[in-house]
Protein backbone atom coordinates (compact mmCIF):
# COMPACT_ATOMS: atom_id res chain seq x y z
CA UNK A 1 0.00 0.00 0.00
CA UNK A 2 0.96 3.54 -0.06
CA UNK A 3 4.34 3.99 1.39
CA UNK A 4 4.71 7.36 3.22
CA UNK A 5 8.20 6.60 3.51
CA UNK A 6 6.94 5.50 6.62
CA UNK A 7 7.18 1.62 8.25
CA UNK A 8 3.30 1.82 7.96
CA UNK A 9 1.10 2.66 4.99
CA UNK A 10 -1.23 5.34 4.80
CA UNK A 11 -4.49 3.71 5.68
CA UNK A 12 -2.38 1.50 8.62
CA UNK A 13 -1.05 5.11 9.59
CA UNK A 14 -5.29 6.01 9.52
CA UNK A 15 -5.48 3.48 12.46
CA UNK A 16 -2.24 4.10 14.57
CA UNK A 17 -3.38 7.50 15.08
CA UNK A 18 -7.31 6.66 15.43
CA UNK A 19 -7.76 8.99 18.69
CA UNK A 20 -8.99 12.10 16.87
CA UNK A 21 -9.31 14.10 20.53
CA UNK A 22 -5.68 14.57 21.23
CA UNK A 23 -4.72 15.67 17.62
CA UNK A 24 -8.14 17.41 16.68
CA UNK A 25 -9.11 19.62 19.90
CA UNK A 26 -5.28 19.54 20.27
CA UNK A 27 -3.93 22.55 20.65
CA UNK A 28 -4.94 23.40 24.28
CA UNK A 29 -5.29 19.94 25.36
CA UNK A 30 -1.23 18.94 25.56
CA UNK A 31 0.09 22.72 25.56
CA UNK A 32 -2.58 24.55 28.07
CA UNK A 33 -2.68 21.67 30.84
CA UNK A 34 -1.95 24.02 34.23
CA UNK A 35 -4.24 27.10 32.66
CA UNK A 36 -7.28 27.98 34.02
CA UNK A 37 -9.58 30.26 31.90
CA UNK A 38 -11.25 33.72 32.88
CA UNK A 39 -14.03 33.59 31.39
CA UNK A 40 -17.54 32.39 33.08
CA UNK A 41 -19.36 32.99 36.01
CA UNK A 42 -17.98 32.02 39.90
CA UNK A 43 -20.39 29.36 39.75
CA UNK A 44 -18.98 27.91 36.48
CA UNK A 45 -15.57 27.98 38.26
CA UNK A 46 -16.48 26.21 41.63
CA UNK A 47 -17.84 23.34 38.70
CA UNK A 48 -14.41 23.64 36.84
CA UNK A 49 -13.24 22.95 40.76
CA UNK A 50 -15.23 19.93 41.33
CA UNK A 51 -15.09 18.23 37.74
CA UNK A 52 -11.15 18.56 38.06
CA UNK A 53 -11.46 16.84 41.89
CA UNK A 54 -13.25 14.32 40.56
CA UNK A 55 -16.08 15.26 42.63
CA UNK A 56 -19.14 13.90 40.82
CA UNK A 57 -21.56 13.01 43.37
CA UNK A 58 -23.27 16.43 43.30
CA UNK A 59 -23.14 16.60 39.49
CA UNK A 60 -27.05 15.92 39.00
CA UNK A 61 -28.32 19.15 40.69
CA UNK A 62 -27.45 22.44 41.87
CA UNK A 63 -28.38 25.45 44.41
CA UNK A 64 -28.27 22.37 46.80
CA UNK A 65 -26.20 24.00 49.56
CA UNK A 66 -28.75 26.22 52.01
CA UNK A 67 -31.10 23.80 53.27
CA UNK A 68 -33.64 24.52 55.68
CA UNK A 69 -34.97 21.91 57.98
CA UNK A 70 -38.28 22.08 57.31
CA UNK A 71 -37.96 21.08 53.67
CA UNK A 72 -36.02 18.33 54.27
CA UNK A 73 -38.20 15.02 52.46
CA UNK A 74 -38.39 12.66 55.07
CA UNK A 75 -40.39 14.68 57.68
CA UNK A 76 -43.94 14.17 58.41
CA UNK A 77 -45.13 17.67 56.72
CA UNK A 78 -44.36 15.84 53.20
CA UNK A 79 -47.03 14.44 51.30
CA UNK A 80 -46.13 10.57 50.96
CA UNK A 81 -47.58 10.35 47.37
CA UNK A 82 -45.52 13.06 45.45
CA UNK A 83 -42.85 14.00 48.55
CA UNK A 84 -44.09 17.97 48.04
CA UNK A 85 -44.46 19.45 51.32
CA UNK A 86 -47.09 20.98 53.09
CA UNK A 87 -45.53 24.05 54.20
CA UNK A 88 -46.10 25.77 51.14
CA UNK A 89 -49.84 26.33 52.32
CA UNK A 90 -48.85 27.77 55.51
CA UNK A 91 -49.36 31.28 55.89
CA UNK A 92 -45.92 32.07 56.49
CA UNK A 93 -44.78 30.93 52.82
CA UNK A 94 -47.47 33.51 51.45
CA UNK A 95 -45.72 35.96 52.83
CA UNK A 96 -42.23 35.75 51.36
CA UNK A 97 -41.03 37.27 48.06
CA UNK A 98 -41.99 35.58 44.55
CA UNK A 99 -38.23 34.99 44.54
CA UNK A 100 -38.18 33.80 48.19
CA UNK A 101 -40.77 31.25 47.14
CA UNK A 102 -39.05 30.37 43.97
CA UNK A 103 -36.05 29.29 46.35
CA UNK A 104 -38.54 27.51 48.45
CA UNK A 105 -39.80 25.67 45.50
CA UNK A 106 -36.31 24.56 44.13
CA UNK A 107 -35.07 23.21 47.62
CA UNK A 108 -38.18 20.97 47.83
CA UNK A 109 -37.72 19.71 44.52
CA UNK A 110 -34.16 19.12 45.13
CA UNK A 111 -34.95 17.33 48.24
CA UNK A 112 -37.72 14.98 46.04
CA UNK A 113 -34.73 14.41 43.78
CA UNK A 114 -32.45 12.83 45.94
CA UNK A 115 -35.51 11.06 47.23
CA UNK A 116 -35.75 9.44 43.85
CA UNK A 117 -38.96 11.31 42.89
CA UNK A 118 -38.30 12.69 39.85
CA UNK A 119 -41.85 13.68 39.22
CA UNK A 120 -42.01 15.29 42.07
CA UNK A 121 -39.07 17.50 41.89
CA UNK A 122 -40.17 18.71 38.20
CA UNK A 123 -43.45 19.22 39.73
CA UNK A 124 -41.57 21.63 42.07
CA UNK A 125 -39.21 23.33 39.92
CA UNK A 126 -42.21 24.10 37.33
CA UNK A 127 -43.44 26.15 40.30
CA UNK A 128 -39.98 27.64 41.08
CA UNK A 129 -39.49 28.67 37.19
CA UNK A 130 -43.02 29.95 36.91
CA UNK A 131 -42.84 32.39 40.58
CA UNK A 132 -38.87 33.49 39.87
CA UNK A 133 -38.49 37.05 38.72
CA UNK A 134 -36.51 36.79 34.96
CA UNK A 135 -34.09 39.25 36.53
CA UNK A 136 -32.91 36.43 38.85
CA UNK A 137 -31.46 34.59 35.70
CA UNK A 138 -28.46 32.56 37.22
CA UNK A 139 -31.33 31.57 39.97
CA UNK A 140 -33.82 30.85 37.21
CA UNK A 141 -30.90 28.91 34.88
CA UNK A 142 -30.15 26.84 37.92
CA UNK A 143 -33.95 25.72 38.48
CA UNK A 144 -33.95 24.99 34.29
CA UNK A 145 -30.77 22.88 34.98
CA UNK A 146 -32.06 20.91 38.01
CA UNK A 147 -35.28 20.37 35.90
CA UNK A 148 -33.36 19.13 33.35
CA UNK A 149 -31.33 16.54 35.56
CA UNK A 150 -34.82 15.39 36.79
CA UNK A 151 -35.98 14.86 33.09
CA UNK A 152 -32.63 12.71 32.50
CA UNK A 153 -33.38 10.78 35.41
CA UNK A 154 -36.51 9.70 33.68
CA UNK A 155 -34.72 9.59 29.94
CA UNK A 156 -37.40 11.94 28.60
CA UNK A 157 -34.60 13.36 26.23
CA UNK A 158 -36.18 16.04 24.08
CA UNK A 159 -37.22 17.94 27.92
CA UNK A 160 -33.54 17.84 28.92
CA UNK A 161 -32.74 19.36 25.83
CA UNK A 162 -35.41 22.03 26.32
CA UNK A 163 -34.53 22.81 29.59
CA UNK A 164 -30.63 23.36 29.05
CA UNK A 165 -32.08 25.24 26.31
CA UNK A 166 -33.24 27.74 28.62
CA UNK A 167 -30.68 27.31 31.28
CA UNK A 168 -28.09 28.09 28.58
CA UNK A 169 -29.89 31.21 27.44
CA UNK A 170 -29.54 32.65 30.79
CA UNK A 171 -26.32 31.47 31.69
CA UNK A 172 -24.47 30.65 28.03
CA UNK A 173 -21.50 29.48 29.76
CA UNK A 174 -23.09 27.10 31.91
CA UNK A 175 -20.73 23.90 32.30
CA UNK A 176 -22.90 21.27 33.80
CA UNK A 177 -26.09 22.18 31.62
CA UNK A 178 -24.23 22.22 28.07
CA UNK A 179 -22.74 18.69 29.35
CA UNK A 180 -26.20 17.69 30.16
CA UNK A 181 -27.59 18.93 27.11
CA UNK A 182 -24.19 17.03 24.92
CA UNK A 183 -25.80 13.87 26.73
CA UNK A 184 -28.97 14.49 25.77
CA UNK A 185 -28.69 15.16 22.28
CA UNK A 186 -26.41 12.46 21.75
CA UNK A 187 -29.39 10.02 23.05
CA UNK A 188 -31.33 12.06 20.51
CA UNK A 189 -28.69 10.75 18.16
CA UNK A 190 -28.37 13.86 16.88
CA UNK A 191 -24.54 14.00 17.10
CA UNK A 192 -23.34 17.22 15.31
CA UNK A 193 -25.26 19.56 18.32
CA UNK A 194 -23.88 17.02 21.20
CA UNK A 195 -20.87 17.58 19.31
CA UNK A 196 -20.60 21.31 19.75
CA UNK A 197 -21.96 20.90 23.40
CA UNK A 198 -19.47 18.93 24.19
CA UNK A 199 -16.65 20.88 22.43
CA UNK A 200 -17.93 24.02 24.41
CA UNK A 201 -17.45 21.96 27.53
CA UNK A 202 -13.66 21.05 26.73
CA UNK A 203 -12.88 24.47 26.10
CA UNK A 204 -14.49 25.70 29.58
CA UNK A 205 -12.92 23.70 31.15
CA UNK A 206 -9.53 24.66 29.17
CA UNK A 207 -9.01 20.93 27.89
CA UNK A 208 -8.30 19.73 31.41
CA UNK A 209 -11.02 17.33 32.34
CA UNK A 210 -10.80 14.00 30.62
CA UNK A 211 -14.29 12.50 30.91
CA UNK A 212 -15.08 15.68 28.59
CA UNK A 213 -12.15 14.71 26.24
CA UNK A 214 -13.20 10.46 26.18
CA UNK A 215 -16.49 12.42 25.80
CA UNK A 216 -15.55 14.08 22.74
CA UNK A 217 -13.80 11.43 21.25
CA UNK A 218 -16.59 8.75 21.67
CA UNK A 219 -18.88 11.07 19.74
CA UNK A 220 -15.98 12.25 17.31
CA UNK A 221 -15.65 8.90 16.62
CA UNK A 222 -19.71 7.59 15.57
CA UNK A 223 -19.72 11.15 13.67
CA UNK A 224 -16.74 10.43 11.50
CA UNK A 225 -18.19 7.11 10.73
CA UNK A 226 -21.58 8.32 9.94
CA UNK A 227 -20.27 11.04 8.20
CA UNK A 228 -17.82 8.75 5.69
CA UNK A 229 -20.83 6.10 5.22
CA UNK A 230 -22.70 8.63 3.73
CA UNK A 231 -19.44 10.01 1.57
CA UNK A 232 -18.91 6.81 0.54
CA UNK A 233 -22.01 6.20 -2.00
CA UNK A 234 -20.93 9.18 -3.99
CA UNK A 235 -17.28 8.22 -3.88
CA UNK A 236 -15.51 9.59 -6.72
CA UNK A 237 -12.40 7.73 -7.59
CA UNK A 238 -9.36 8.57 -6.90
CA UNK A 239 -6.57 8.98 -9.12
CA UNK A 240 -3.70 7.62 -7.60
CA UNK A 241 0.22 9.52 -6.76
CA UNK A 242 3.13 8.33 -8.70
CA UNK A 243 5.38 7.89 -5.31
CA UNK A 244 1.96 6.09 -4.08
CA UNK A 245 2.13 3.59 -6.98
CA UNK A 246 5.90 3.35 -6.98
CA UNK A 247 5.94 2.16 -3.76
CA UNK A 248 3.04 0.08 -3.61
CA UNK A 249 5.15 -2.07 -7.03
CA UNK A 250 8.26 -1.79 -5.15
CA UNK A 251 6.74 -4.16 -2.21
CA UNK A 252 5.95 -6.73 -4.49
CA UNK A 253 9.23 -7.78 -5.95
CA UNK A 254 7.19 -10.72 -7.94
CA UNK A 255 4.72 -8.61 -9.35
CA UNK A 256 3.54 -9.65 -13.04
CA UNK A 257 4.16 -6.38 -13.80
CA UNK A 258 7.98 -6.29 -12.99
CA UNK A 259 8.35 -9.21 -16.20
CA UNK A 260 7.37 -7.58 -18.63
CA UNK A 261 10.23 -5.99 -20.97
CA UNK A 262 8.95 -2.61 -22.72
CA UNK A 263 10.19 -3.56 -26.80
CA UNK A 264 10.28 -0.61 -28.16
CA UNK A 265 7.27 -0.87 -30.72
CA UNK A 266 4.06 0.63 -29.09
CA UNK A 267 3.19 -2.46 -27.00
CA UNK A 268 -0.69 -2.95 -26.66
CA UNK A 269 -3.25 -4.23 -24.07
CA UNK A 270 -1.47 -5.32 -20.74
CA UNK A 271 2.18 -4.45 -22.43
CA UNK A 272 0.76 -1.21 -22.46
CA UNK A 273 -1.46 -1.01 -19.48
CA UNK A 274 1.96 -1.73 -17.91
CA UNK A 275 3.91 1.05 -19.58
CA UNK A 276 1.30 2.95 -18.55
CA UNK A 277 1.38 2.74 -14.90
CA UNK A 278 5.35 3.16 -15.01
CA UNK A 279 5.24 6.08 -16.59
CA UNK A 280 2.58 7.46 -14.31
CA UNK A 281 -0.09 7.60 -17.35
CA UNK A 282 -2.96 6.36 -15.14
CA UNK A 283 -5.72 6.99 -17.15
CA UNK A 284 -4.77 4.80 -19.94
CA UNK A 285 -4.42 1.82 -17.49
CA UNK A 286 -7.78 0.52 -17.81
CA UNK A 287 -8.37 1.34 -21.60
CA UNK A 288 -5.17 -0.93 -21.89
CA UNK A 289 -6.36 -3.57 -20.09
CA UNK A 290 -9.66 -4.35 -21.84
CA UNK A 291 -8.08 -4.12 -24.86
CA UNK A 292 -6.34 -7.41 -23.88
CA UNK A 293 -9.30 -8.65 -21.96
CA UNK A 294 -11.58 -8.40 -24.63
CA UNK A 295 -9.18 -9.65 -27.38
CA UNK A 296 -9.87 -13.25 -28.57
CA UNK A 297 -8.22 -15.54 -26.55
CA UNK A 298 -5.95 -16.84 -29.23
CA UNK A 299 -4.73 -13.11 -29.68
CA UNK A 300 -3.84 -12.53 -26.17
CA UNK A 301 -1.22 -13.88 -23.93
CA UNK A 302 -1.92 -12.02 -20.71
CA UNK A 303 -5.28 -11.92 -20.05
CA UNK A 304 -5.73 -12.78 -16.57
CA UNK A 305 -2.36 -10.58 -15.71
CA UNK A 306 -4.30 -7.54 -17.56
CA UNK A 307 -7.49 -8.34 -15.23
CA UNK A 308 -4.90 -8.58 -12.59
CA UNK A 309 -3.37 -5.24 -13.15
CA UNK A 310 -6.87 -3.64 -13.67
CA UNK A 311 -8.08 -4.72 -10.17
CA UNK A 312 -4.94 -3.17 -8.70
CA UNK A 313 -5.50 -0.21 -10.64
CA UNK A 314 -8.79 0.02 -9.31
CA UNK A 315 -7.44 -1.27 -5.36
CA UNK A 316 -5.02 1.96 -5.69
CA UNK A 317 -7.55 4.35 -7.17
CA UNK A 318 -10.24 3.27 -4.02
CA UNK A 319 -12.97 1.28 -6.55
CA UNK A 320 -12.59 -1.48 -4.44
CA UNK A 321 -15.81 -3.28 -5.36
CA UNK A 322 -14.14 -3.46 -9.05
CA UNK A 323 -10.90 -4.63 -7.81
CA UNK A 324 -12.50 -6.99 -5.47
CA UNK A 325 -14.32 -8.54 -9.17
CA UNK A 326 -11.26 -8.30 -11.00
CA UNK A 327 -8.90 -10.07 -8.43
CA UNK A 328 -11.70 -12.88 -7.59
CA UNK A 329 -11.84 -13.63 -11.20
CA UNK A 330 -8.18 -14.11 -11.46
CA UNK A 331 -8.04 -16.06 -7.34
CA UNK A 332 -11.15 -18.39 -8.63
CA UNK A 333 -9.22 -19.13 -12.25
CA UNK A 334 -8.00 -22.96 -10.73
CA UNK A 335 -6.10 -23.13 -14.13
CA UNK A 336 -4.10 -19.56 -13.81
CA UNK A 337 -0.70 -19.55 -12.83
CA UNK A 338 -0.84 -19.87 -8.95
CA UNK A 339 1.89 -16.95 -8.87
CA UNK A 340 -0.89 -14.96 -10.40
CA UNK A 341 -3.35 -16.43 -7.73
CA UNK A 342 -0.93 -16.01 -5.39
CA UNK A 343 -0.22 -12.04 -6.27
CA UNK A 344 -4.36 -11.60 -6.62
CA UNK A 345 -4.68 -13.52 -3.11
CA UNK A 346 -2.23 -11.02 -1.41
CA UNK A 347 -3.91 -8.26 -2.64
CA UNK A 348 -7.14 -8.64 -1.91
CA UNK A 349 -5.88 -9.64 1.24
CA UNK A 350 -4.99 -5.80 2.03
CA UNK A 351 -7.69 -4.91 0.38
CA UNK A 352 -9.41 -6.54 3.20
CA UNK A 353 -7.78 -5.16 5.94
CA UNK A 354 -8.75 -1.88 4.32
CA UNK A 355 -12.16 -2.33 4.57
CA UNK A 356 -11.94 -3.79 8.39
CA UNK A 357 -12.05 -7.64 7.44
CA UNK A 358 -9.40 -8.55 9.48
CA UNK A 359 -10.30 -12.52 9.15
CA UNK A 360 -10.87 -12.50 5.63
CA UNK A 361 -7.45 -11.00 5.10
CA UNK A 362 -5.57 -13.52 7.26
CA UNK A 363 -7.22 -16.51 5.28
CA UNK A 364 -6.42 -15.20 2.22
CA UNK A 365 -2.55 -14.87 2.90
CA UNK A 366 -3.20 -18.47 4.27
CA UNK A 367 -4.90 -18.96 0.87
CA UNK A 368 -1.94 -17.62 -1.08
CA UNK A 369 0.80 -18.90 0.74
CA UNK A 370 -0.35 -22.81 0.49
CA UNK A 371 -0.36 -21.76 -3.43
CA UNK A 372 3.18 -20.05 -3.53
CA UNK A 373 5.07 -21.23 -0.32
CA UNK A 374 8.20 -19.58 -1.66
CA UNK A 375 6.83 -16.41 -2.52
CA UNK A 376 8.67 -13.41 -0.09
CA UNK A 377 5.92 -10.61 -1.19
CA UNK A 378 3.24 -12.74 0.85
CA UNK A 379 5.17 -12.80 3.91
CA UNK A 380 6.24 -9.63 3.79
CA UNK A 381 2.91 -8.21 3.07
CA UNK A 382 1.42 -10.11 6.15
CA UNK A 383 4.24 -8.70 8.33
CA UNK A 384 3.24 -5.97 7.79
CA UNK A 385 -0.34 -6.13 8.70
CA UNK A 386 1.40 -8.05 11.76
CA UNK A 387 3.04 -4.88 12.44
CA UNK A 388 -0.25 -3.27 12.26
CA UNK A 389 -1.57 -5.03 15.11
CA UNK A 390 1.17 -4.93 17.07
CA UNK A 391 1.68 -8.68 16.43
CA UNK A 392 5.61 -8.13 16.89
CA UNK A 393 6.65 -11.57 17.28
CA UNK A 394 4.46 -12.65 14.07
CA UNK A 395 5.58 -9.90 11.97
CA UNK A 396 9.54 -10.71 13.01
CA UNK A 397 8.39 -13.95 11.75
CA UNK A 398 7.21 -13.37 8.36
CA UNK A 399 9.96 -10.83 7.65
CA UNK A 400 12.07 -13.22 8.59
CA UNK A 401 10.94 -16.00 5.85
CA UNK A 402 10.71 -12.92 3.36
CA UNK A 403 14.52 -12.20 4.04
CA UNK A 404 15.22 -16.02 3.54
CA UNK A 405 13.32 -16.02 0.48
CA UNK A 406 14.51 -13.15 -1.18
CA UNK A 407 17.95 -12.05 1.15
CA UNK A 408 19.38 -9.39 -1.51
CA UNK A 409 16.23 -7.29 -0.92
CA UNK A 410 16.65 -4.57 1.18
CA UNK A 411 12.85 -3.13 1.96
CA UNK A 412 12.35 -6.68 3.91
CA UNK A 413 15.35 -6.77 5.38
CA UNK A 414 14.65 -3.64 7.16
CA UNK A 415 11.10 -4.23 8.09
CA UNK A 416 12.71 -7.20 10.21
CA UNK A 417 15.23 -5.00 11.80
CA UNK A 418 12.62 -2.32 12.27
CA UNK A 419 10.03 -5.08 13.90
CA UNK A 420 12.88 -6.69 15.86
CA UNK A 421 13.59 -3.49 17.12
CA UNK A 422 10.26 -2.71 18.40
CA UNK A 423 10.69 -5.99 20.08
CA UNK A 424 13.72 -5.26 21.66
CA UNK A 425 11.71 -2.03 23.29
CA UNK A 426 8.35 -3.72 24.00
CA UNK A 427 10.82 -6.29 25.96
CA UNK A 428 13.05 -3.23 27.04
CA UNK A 429 15.38 -5.47 26.36
CA UNK A 430 18.24 -2.72 25.90
CA UNK A 431 21.26 -5.11 24.22
CA UNK A 432 19.02 -6.03 21.59
CA UNK A 433 18.12 -2.49 20.94
CA UNK A 434 21.33 -1.31 20.67
CA UNK A 435 22.53 -4.31 18.31
CA UNK A 436 19.43 -3.61 15.94
CA UNK A 437 20.40 0.27 15.63
CA UNK A 438 24.01 -1.13 14.68
CA UNK A 439 22.65 -3.50 12.52
CA UNK A 440 20.57 -0.13 11.05
CA UNK A 441 23.57 1.53 10.55
CA UNK A 442 25.51 -1.05 8.50
CA UNK A 443 22.20 -1.81 6.23
CA UNK A 444 22.64 1.67 5.67
CA UNK A 445 26.04 2.10 4.50
CA UNK A 446 25.31 -1.42 2.31
CA UNK A 447 22.23 0.04 0.59
CA UNK A 448 22.77 3.73 0.29
CA UNK A 449 20.43 4.12 -2.61
CA UNK A 450 17.22 2.92 -0.75
CA UNK A 451 15.36 5.33 0.75
CA UNK A 452 12.86 2.97 2.70
CA UNK A 453 16.33 2.28 4.75
CA UNK A 454 16.80 5.53 5.52
CA UNK A 455 13.45 6.73 5.94
CA UNK A 456 13.15 3.74 8.34
CA UNK A 457 16.29 3.76 10.42
CA UNK A 458 15.41 8.08 10.91
CA UNK A 459 11.91 6.85 12.48
CA UNK A 460 13.76 4.70 15.16
CA UNK A 461 16.72 7.26 15.61
CA UNK A 462 14.15 9.83 16.25
CA UNK A 463 11.98 7.03 18.98
CA UNK A 464 15.50 7.24 20.05
CA UNK A 465 15.59 11.26 20.65
CA UNK A 466 18.54 11.26 18.32
CA UNK A 467 16.94 14.06 16.47
CA UNK A 468 19.63 15.28 14.54
CA UNK A 469 21.08 12.06 12.90
CA UNK A 470 17.39 11.23 12.35
CA UNK A 471 17.14 14.70 10.57
CA UNK A 472 20.46 13.60 8.75
CA UNK A 473 19.10 10.35 7.05
CA UNK A 474 15.58 11.91 5.91
CA UNK A 475 18.11 14.81 4.51
CA UNK A 476 19.98 12.11 2.39
CA UNK A 477 16.29 10.15 1.78
CA UNK A 478 14.88 13.52 0.19
CA UNK A 479 18.33 13.72 -1.80
CA UNK A 480 17.41 10.64 -3.33
CA UNK A 481 14.35 11.29 -4.70
CA UNK A 482 13.39 14.61 -3.91
CA UNK A 483 9.42 14.18 -4.66
CA UNK A 484 8.86 11.80 -1.89
CA UNK A 485 6.16 13.81 -0.36
CA UNK A 486 5.79 11.59 2.88
CA UNK A 487 9.54 12.43 3.18
CA UNK A 488 8.74 15.74 3.82
CA UNK A 489 5.71 15.44 6.33
CA UNK A 490 7.75 12.55 8.25
CA UNK A 491 10.95 15.57 8.42
CA UNK A 492 8.31 18.28 9.74
CA UNK A 493 6.89 16.61 12.19
CA UNK A 494 10.51 15.46 13.73
CA UNK A 495 11.37 19.41 13.77
CA UNK A 496 7.94 20.05 15.49
CA UNK A 497 9.29 17.23 18.13
CA UNK A 498 12.75 18.03 18.12
CA UNK A 499 12.57 21.80 18.35
CA UNK A 500 9.31 22.81 18.47
CA UNK A 501 10.15 24.34 14.88
CA UNK A 502 6.52 25.62 14.00
CA UNK A 503 7.33 27.32 11.32
CA UNK A 504 10.27 25.48 9.65
CA UNK A 505 7.89 22.43 10.07
CA UNK A 506 4.82 24.22 8.33
CA UNK A 507 7.65 25.36 5.42
CA UNK A 508 8.36 21.65 4.64
CA UNK A 509 4.48 20.65 5.13
CA UNK A 510 3.64 22.99 2.33
CA UNK A 511 7.07 21.70 0.22
CA UNK A 512 5.32 18.24 0.94
CA UNK A 513 2.41 19.58 -1.11
CA UNK A 514 4.12 21.61 -3.78
CA UNK A 515 5.63 18.36 -4.86
CA UNK A 516 3.23 15.87 -4.55
CA UNK A 517 -0.56 17.56 -4.65
CA UNK A 518 -2.05 14.56 -4.00
CA UNK A 519 -0.43 13.36 -0.64
CA UNK A 520 -3.29 13.01 1.70
CA UNK A 521 -0.78 12.64 4.29
CA UNK A 522 0.16 15.48 4.28
CA UNK A 523 -3.09 17.48 4.08
CA UNK A 524 -4.04 15.58 7.16
CA UNK A 525 -0.92 16.74 8.87
CA UNK A 526 -0.75 20.49 7.71
CA UNK A 527 -4.48 20.47 8.90
CA UNK A 528 -3.59 18.92 12.33
CA UNK A 529 -0.91 21.27 12.40
CA UNK A 530 -3.52 24.26 11.70
CA UNK A 531 -5.81 23.27 14.31
CA UNK A 532 -3.32 23.47 16.64
CA UNK A 533 -2.51 27.01 16.13
CA UNK A 534 -5.91 27.82 15.86
CA UNK A 535 -6.43 28.18 12.00
CA UNK A 536 -9.53 26.70 12.13
CA UNK A 537 -11.48 27.64 8.61
CA UNK A 538 -8.01 26.16 7.34
CA UNK A 539 -7.68 23.44 8.89
CA UNK A 540 -10.94 22.66 7.56
CA UNK A 541 -9.98 23.35 3.81
CA UNK A 542 -7.16 21.03 4.55
CA UNK A 543 -9.32 18.37 5.79
CA UNK A 544 -11.50 18.68 2.72
CA UNK A 545 -8.47 18.37 0.01
CA UNK A 546 -7.56 15.35 2.21
CA UNK A 547 -11.11 13.53 1.99
CA UNK A 548 -10.98 14.03 -1.57
CA UNK A 549 -8.09 12.18 -1.79
CA UNK A 550 -9.04 9.04 0.70
CA UNK A 551 -9.87 5.86 -0.70
CA UNK A 552 -11.17 3.94 2.34
CA UNK A 553 -14.23 4.51 4.67
CA UNK A 554 -11.53 4.04 7.46
CA UNK A 555 -9.43 6.86 6.48
CA UNK A 556 -12.14 9.09 5.57
CA UNK A 557 -13.58 8.35 8.88
CA UNK A 558 -10.53 9.52 10.53
CA UNK A 559 -10.31 12.75 8.36
CA UNK A 560 -14.12 13.22 9.15
CA UNK A 561 -12.86 13.36 12.84
CA UNK A 562 -10.82 15.59 12.54
CA UNK A 563 -12.40 17.62 10.51
CA UNK A 564 -15.83 17.60 12.61
CA UNK A 565 -13.59 18.32 15.54
CA UNK A 566 -11.85 21.39 14.13
CA UNK A 567 -15.36 22.18 12.51
CA UNK A 568 -17.07 21.80 16.13
CA UNK A 569 -14.42 24.29 18.01
CA UNK A 570 -15.32 26.94 15.10
CA UNK A 571 -18.59 26.86 15.51
CA UNK A 572 -18.04 26.99 19.66
CA UNK A 573 -15.25 29.58 19.79
CA UNK A 574 -18.00 32.20 17.29
CA UNK A 575 -20.74 31.42 19.48
CA UNK A 576 -19.28 32.14 22.34
CA UNK A 577 -17.42 35.18 21.46
CA UNK A 578 -13.92 33.12 22.49
CA UNK A 579 -10.94 33.51 20.50
CA UNK A 580 -8.98 30.93 20.78
CA UNK A 581 -5.98 33.05 20.68
CA UNK A 582 -7.61 34.74 23.99
CA UNK A 583 -7.69 31.21 25.75
CA UNK A 584 -4.33 30.56 24.36
CA UNK A 585 -2.27 33.80 25.17
CA UNK A 586 -0.15 32.96 27.88
CA UNK A 587 1.30 29.83 25.95
CA UNK A 588 4.76 28.76 24.77
CA UNK A 589 5.26 30.05 21.27
CA UNK A 590 4.21 27.25 19.13
C1 LIG B 1 -50.88 17.10 49.81
O1 LIG B 1 -51.95 16.16 49.76
C2 LIG B 1 -53.23 16.70 50.06
C3 LIG B 1 -54.20 15.56 50.04
O2 LIG B 1 -53.59 14.36 50.32
C4 LIG B 1 -53.58 17.75 49.02
O3 LIG B 1 -54.81 18.30 49.34
C5 LIG B 1 -52.53 18.80 48.98
O4 LIG B 1 -52.81 19.71 47.93
C6 LIG B 1 -51.16 18.20 48.76
N1 LIG B 1 -50.15 19.22 48.82
C7 LIG B 1 -49.39 19.53 47.82
C8 LIG B 1 -48.40 20.62 48.07
O5 LIG B 1 -49.42 18.97 46.72
C1 LIG C 1 -41.77 17.48 27.63
O1 LIG C 1 -41.75 17.13 26.25
C2 LIG C 1 -43.02 16.83 25.72
C3 LIG C 1 -42.83 16.44 24.29
O2 LIG C 1 -41.62 15.85 24.10
C4 LIG C 1 -43.94 18.03 25.83
O3 LIG C 1 -45.22 17.69 25.37
C5 LIG C 1 -43.98 18.49 27.25
O4 LIG C 1 -44.72 19.69 27.33
C6 LIG C 1 -42.61 18.73 27.78
N1 LIG C 1 -42.70 19.14 29.16
C7 LIG C 1 -42.12 20.22 29.58
C8 LIG C 1 -42.35 20.56 31.00
O5 LIG C 1 -41.45 20.93 28.86
C1 LIG D 1 -6.02 11.99 31.69
O1 LIG D 1 -5.53 11.37 30.53
C2 LIG D 1 -4.13 11.43 30.39
C3 LIG D 1 -3.76 10.87 29.04
O2 LIG D 1 -4.56 9.81 28.68
C4 LIG D 1 -3.49 10.67 31.53
O3 LIG D 1 -2.09 10.72 31.42
C5 LIG D 1 -3.93 11.29 32.84
O4 LIG D 1 -3.41 10.54 33.91
C6 LIG D 1 -5.44 11.33 32.92
N1 LIG D 1 -5.82 12.07 34.08
C7 LIG D 1 -6.79 11.68 34.91
C8 LIG D 1 -7.08 12.57 36.06
O5 LIG D 1 -7.42 10.64 34.70
C1 LIG E 1 -21.34 24.00 12.73
O1 LIG E 1 -22.29 24.95 12.30
C2 LIG E 1 -22.87 24.66 11.05
C3 LIG E 1 -23.73 25.84 10.63
O2 LIG E 1 -24.42 26.36 11.70
C4 LIG E 1 -23.69 23.37 11.17
O3 LIG E 1 -24.29 23.03 9.95
C5 LIG E 1 -22.75 22.24 11.58
O4 LIG E 1 -23.48 21.06 11.80
C6 LIG E 1 -21.97 22.60 12.82
N1 LIG E 1 -20.97 21.55 12.94
C7 LIG E 1 -20.53 21.06 14.09
C8 LIG E 1 -19.59 19.93 14.02
O5 LIG E 1 -20.85 21.52 15.15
Amino acid sequence: MESTGSTFPKWQLAILIGTPVALGLGYLYWKNQNQSIEEGTDDDKTELKKKLTGDTKSISIDGDTAKSASSNANSPTTNASNGIPKEFESKQFKKLSPFEKAVKYKESGNDCFKNGKYDGAIELYDKAIEICPKSNSIDLSQFYQNRAAAYEQLKKWSNVSDDCTKALELNPKYVKALHRRARAFENLKQLELCLEDVTAVAILEGFQNNNSLIFADRILKELGLMHAKEAMINKEPVEPSTNFVTSYFKSFSQDPIHKVVVSSTEPKGFLKASKAFKNGQYNEVVSACNEEIESSEDDSDYKLEAILLRGTYYLLSGQFDKSLTDFNQVINNKDADPKLRSNALTKRASLQMQTDQREASFSDFEAAIKLDPENPDIYHHRGQVYLLVEQLDDAVNDFTKATDLAPKNPITYVHKLYSEYRQAVNEQDNTKLFAKIEEFSETVKNYPECIEVYSLFAQILSDQQQFQLADDYFEKAMNLEPNNAGLYVHRGLLLLQWKGDINEALKLLEKAIEVDEKCEFAYETLGTVEVQRGNLERAIALFDNAMKLAKSEMELTHIFSLRDAAQAQLNVTKKMGLTLASLMSNLPNF
